[in-house]
């Protein structure tokens, strides 16, 4: 009998990152292991969460909101996960900076924009646009409490061409990011299809 493993998937918005590791992972197979995506979002309002529902997900909410200071907040955030024991955590567009309250005991990858260490912070594919640059791509990268610090897993390019708007870049990072995560939720996880 296959067992479960469980990816713990943090966002804060829109979430598409989140259903398309669901659409790829959640419920199926691979070998001896059976994939659990577990979302959590730190905003209840994240149409993320309705993304989710649609795909018979629940999605856990611990809202920052509701605490006075990041270490408070991320000491709920790591309950939250250690009730949950997943394999595997990963940020998807989870616009919060951990502090060590999290990294000392969460292992969790994120997912930029970028081609770190260039452009860190939330305008990264702007950033990226505007510089005068060729080629911009996205960055896999373990978590520490720095922004967009730690190890970087994995990366791909995306090229600017010379016709590229804002706009088109954008849907081409997206796209690309859409292939990388889970390209590399399944190594770390040993998947094979
Ligand atoms: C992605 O571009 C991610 O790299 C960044 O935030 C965006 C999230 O998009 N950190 P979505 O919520 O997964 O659609």
């Amino acid at each position: 009998m296959a067992r479960t493993v469980t990816v713990a998937v943090l966002f804060s918005g829109r979430g598409s990152n989140l259903e398309n590791l669901i659409k790829r992972f959640h419920g199926k197979e691979f070998g001896d292991k059976r994939v659990a995506i577990a979302p959590i979002s730190n905003r209840p309002d994240a149409p993320g969460i309705e993304l989710a529902k649609a795909h018979g997900i629940e999605a856990a909410v611990v809202d920052h909101k509701r605490f006075p200071n990041r270490e408070s907040f991320d000491e709920a955030l790591v309950s939250k996960l250690e009730e949950i024991s997943p394999e595997l955590v990963v940020m998807a567009g989870f616009m919060r900076i951990v502090t060590d309250t999290f990294t000392s005991r969460i292992d969790a990858i994120n997912l930029h924009p970028s081609l770190l260490p260039l452009f860190k912070g939330a305008n990264a594919i702007e950033e990226s646009f505007k510089s005068g640059m060729k080629v911009g791509g996205v960055t896999v990268h373990r978590v520490d409490s720095t922004l967009d610090g730690g190890e970087i897993l994995d990366q791909r390019c995306v090229r600017i061409e010379e016709d590229d708007t804002l706009e088109s870049f954008r849907e081409k990072i997206h796209k690309t990011e859409h292939e990388l995560l889970p390209d590399v939720v399944a190594k770390l996880l040993r998947l094979s299809e």
